[in-house]
């Protein structure tokens, strides 16, 4: 990536993300009580620090297996793809499509993320966890530790809406770009939370992805 395409991709989702922030955080509020004990605060970060490195990574053709469950051994059923009303088998699939769309070249077809908007699916996700978090989960005080052991046992939804350039835009034969649409379910890496953890393992991963160029 370019210094000028980076510039601008992370001048276009600051605001975004801000505004994401503050909105996130009053739906969580008003709804908060199915989530007596989770820092629900921690949601919005938690989709805002995931989606511009996921897009980074798409939009620079980068291995994307760290993003999805299956990096995960505790996840025992792949990650659902579907791109395009297209199911995709695995990762790699995917990864091969954008290569294909961009004829190996990065940063030839550009996500540029436009809003972003997260809740909770699931406030007790538990697919997969350690004893300890399902202990977490069901105790009706809540943790008993020092709050670096909690941890968030949540499936979020993210909703993107973005814009899809193909090519350089000195590139007549180029096709125009196109508004995309994208629902991620996100549930916790499980090897990067408590004692144990992972370092630098990334906190959420993907579940189920549905991308639809509109
Ligand atoms: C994308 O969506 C916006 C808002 O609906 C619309 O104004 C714009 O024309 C669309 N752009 C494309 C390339 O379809």
């Amino acid at each position: 990536m370019t210094w000028l395409a980076k510039a601008r991709f992370s001048f276009l989702f600051l605001p975004i993300l801000i505004e994401a922030a503050v909105e996130g955080l009053v739906k969580a509020l008003a709804g908060g009580s199915t989530c007596s004990y989770t820092d629900i605060s921690s949601l919005v970060p938690a989709a805002e620090a995931f989606i511009p490195k996921f897009y980074n990574a798409i939009n620079d053709l980068q291995p994307l297996g760290a993003f999805y469950t299956s990096s995960c051994e505790k996840y025992t059923t792949p990650p659902s793809i579907t791109i395009n009303g297209h199911v995709l088998e695995d990762v790699s699939k995917f990864e091969f499509c954008l290569k294909t769309q961009s004829n190996g070249l990065t940063n030839r077809v550009v996500h540029e993320v436009q809003s972003l908007d997260a809740q909770v699916l699931n406030p007790k996700y538990i697919n997969g966890a350690p004893d300890w978090v399902v202990q977490q989960v069901a105790s009706t005080t809540g943790p008993s530790g020092p709050a670096k052991d909690r941890v968030d046992a949540l499936s979020i939804m993210v909703q993107v809406t973005g814009l899809v350039k193909y090519g350089h835009s000195t590139d007549r034969e180029a096709p125009p770009p196109r508004n995309f649409s994208e629902h991620i379910v996100l549930v916790p890496n499980w090897n990067a939370v408590g004692k144990n953890a992972q370092r630098g393992g990334r906190r959420w991963l993907i579940q189920s992805e549905i991308f639809r160029a509109l």
